[in-house]
């Protein structure tokens, strides 16, 4: 059968670097969750920006729509393309362009894999903050265009915060590039910060200069307890002064996350502290010192415990032991596999009002699905909690039970749905419940100006029509 637009993809990056129909990988047409299976008409795996400016023309004048593809680790359903659309996969475009360790910047293709950039740096004397529990499979373009922040957020920030310059190809092949190293600009809008986060809605991201910092040469840390929430939250604006602004780290876990994770692991490592304890946190400082900063932890983490404001600290004593703590809170599979199916959330709110977001979630809950059990963890200095919703079922209906539940009790309490992993198709309907129709008509409006005939990654964050 004739194929018109293949064989212009394959004018344009060769045909070894495309794929059609039926043939195109399982890797191109869904995320991790593996929910959402579609069925695009193209794969294609340009190899330069000037490649996808080319693609991207194509596609416009075609009105093919396009997404862009990266690692795949995302869980809103926003990375996987659209039936008969083009899956445009950044993976050839993955080269570390330069590390400046004078102006602390790195220059990288949207293809790079997070943890290759961090280890690059690492060999630098740099660091590149972001980590999350993806970082082996997360790319560059992919963490750009959710904004995604992960565990160290409370020191260095989001994404956002790191993307210094960027580079991108527009709907309809226009490169935008200001891959400048400076961290001050004051000239004019700043256009990066549209893109960032709009999940491929308004730009394909090819390169980025991203901000680094000096590499810290000290790591100390520990699993913590607390009688409750309030304490813990005074344990950590503690820490952030006494530990003269080392604390990089402070993911909170609810006590059912901590027994149940814990419990499920115990074939491949001991608990590293008693269950009973009213919530739990996993602490991590970063310094200069090999002296004092491990004596500084020892003391700040001492002194609350004698206040009382903690009941218990575990602090690790080797990698290996801090590779064990890591576990307890990024070894989620063994906890979570059984759960399956289950419905994951990643939302936000103030967080003094985070326990009150849990026990109207839990009373919500208990109401429309009294079967289901919530497992709350997540990056507390950020007011980000996950939750983990299940009752070994699963089908439209319960989906939308719990959603409902676990949403209503973020926008009673002017939240927001997603903190972290963004709206792509499974939030869709429910962005109304914390974005106005003034901003939602806003972002309507910036989406028709920059892509005018609808063709990057539609279907994804909020309907056209409102
Ligand atoms: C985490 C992912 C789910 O924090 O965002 O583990
Ligand atoms: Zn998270």
């Amino acid at each position: 059968m004739a194929d018109q637009f293949g064989d212009t993809l394959a004018g344009i990056v060769r045909e070894k670097h495309v794929q059609r129909g039926d043939a195109i990988d399982e890797r191109y047409r869904k995320d991790l969750t593996g929910k959402y299976s579609t069925a695009p008409g193209w794969a294609v795996r340009p190899g330069s920006t000037a490649e996808v400016s080319a693609i991207m023309r194509a596609a416009s004048e075609a009105g093919v729509p396009v997404t862009a593809i990266g690692g795949q680790s995302g869980t809103s359903g926003a990375a996987v393309p659209v039936d008969g659309g083009l899956s445009l996969s950044l993976e050839r475009m993955n080269q570390i362009r330069e590390i400046d360790p004078l102006s602390m910047t790195m220059d990288v293709e949207a293809g790079c894999i997070l943890q290759i950039a961090q280890e690059a740096a690492e060999a630098q004397g740099a660091f590149l903050p972001l980590d999350l529990g993806a970082r082996g499979s997360a790319m560059i373009g992919g963490v750009i265009g959710t904004n995604a922040g992960g565990n160290r957020v409370v020191r260095w920030g989001m994404m956002r915060d790191m993307v210094i310059g960027l580079e991108a190809v527009l709907a309809d092949g226009t490169v935008v590039s200001s891959l400048t190293k400076m961290l001050k600009d004051n000239a004019g809008y700043h256009w990066k910060h549209l893109l960032i986060g709009s999940e491929g809605t308004l730009g394909i991201v090819t390169r980025a200069v991203l901000r680094l910092r000096a590499l810290p040469s000290t790591r100390q840390t520990a699993l913590v307890a607390a009688p409750s929430f309030e304490e813990m939250i005074r344990v950590m604006r503690r820490l952030e002064v006494s530990l003269s602004g080392q604390l990089s780290s402070f993911e909170l876990m609810w006590a059912d996350f901590y027994e149940t994770l814990t419990e499920a692991q115990l074939p491949s490592r001991p608990r590293p502290m008693e269950t009973g304890h009213g919530i739990y946190a996993l602490v991590e400082a970063m310094g200069g010192n090999a002296e004092l900063d491990g004596q500084m932890f020892e003391g700040a983490l001492a002194s609350l415990m004698e206040e009382g404001l903690l009941s218990d600290a575990v602090i690790a004593q080797s990698d290996q032991q801090r590779e064990a703590l890591w576990a307890v809170r990024e070894d989620l599979s063994p906890g979570f596999t059984p759960r399956r199916p289950f419905t994951a959330y990643d939302v936000s709110m103030a967080i003094a009002d985070m326990p009150r977001f849990v026990d109207a979630a839990l009373a919500n809950l208990k109401e429309a699905a009294p079967d289901a059990t919530a497992l709350f963890y997540g990056h507390a200095g950020d007011g980000n909690l996950h939750a983990n919703v299940s009752n070994g079922k699963m089908d439209e209906s319960i989906k939308r039970t719990f959603d409902t539940a676990i949403y209503r009790a973020v926008s009673d309490l002017g939240g927001s749905i997603s903190a972290e992993h963004g709206i792509g198709m499974d939030r869709l309907s429910y962005i109304g419940m914390t974005r106005s129709s003034e901003e939602l008509a806003l972002m309507r409006t910036i989406k028709r100006a920059i892509d005018p005939k609808g063709i990057l990654n539609p279907g994804k964050v909020f309907e056209m029509e409102g």
